[in-house]
């Protein structure tokens, strides 16, 4: 399968710029205290990769992976971790790195998943946030960039598994 029809929306330079400018406000909120940073796979190891190269903290780093599932027709999704983190959590900050935080279904269980784990803290830090899907209360720190809702790809994010190649970010029009 291929995907046609890709309109370019956000430029590599544009996301960069963006990155390094998170990496250093997160650099200067944690500064030496205990951090894991968790990468949720597999859409956010590009931005995950990026991010963590310019923080001047020197955090641990960690990868998790949800599995969801029920149709759209269920308004809620059972979701399970199909890798989980390695290293203790607990007494150490914790900062979640998304691709995209849509209805929030994903992230308010990991949060919730988590926070069980006894850490420090548990932040939120995701390139793309769609104000407009947004279903939850709990509060996202970091966000890089606010989207309509449109459906992106590019940059780790996928359709159907296609598109985390890109270098810049395109809205699926089909
Ligand atoms: P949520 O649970 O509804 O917040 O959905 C979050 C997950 O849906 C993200 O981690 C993505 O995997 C996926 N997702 C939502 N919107 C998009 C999009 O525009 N492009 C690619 N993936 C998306
Ligand atoms: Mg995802």
């Amino acid at each position: 399968m291929r995907i046609t029809n890709l309109k370019p929306l956000i430029s590599e330079e544009a996301i960069q710029t963006r990155v390094k400018e998170m990496a250093g406000e997160i650099s200067t909120l944690y500064k030496d205290e205990p951090l894991v940073v968790v990468c949720v796979l597999k859409g956010a190891f590009m931005f995950f990769s990026d991010l963590v190269r310019h923080l001047t903290c020197k955090p641990e780093l960690d990868f998790v992976r949800l599995a969801s599932y029920g149709s759209a027709a269920q308004r809620s999704k059972t979701i399970t971790f199909t890798k989980d983190v390695e290293i203790p959590l607990e007494g150490k900050h914790v900062l979640i790195v998304e691709d995209i935080v849509d209805t929030g279904e994903s992230i308010e269980h990991m949060i919730k998943e988590l926070e069980a784990r006894n850490p420090a803290s548990v932040e939120v830090c995701t390139l793309f946030f769609k104000p407009g899907s947004y279903r939850k209360t709990l509060p996202i720190k970091y966000r890089a960039m606010e989207i309509g809702n449109e459906f992106i790809v590019g940059y780790g994010l996928d359709y159907d598994q296609l598109g985390r190649s890109l270098k810049d970010i395109y809205v699926v029009t089909e």
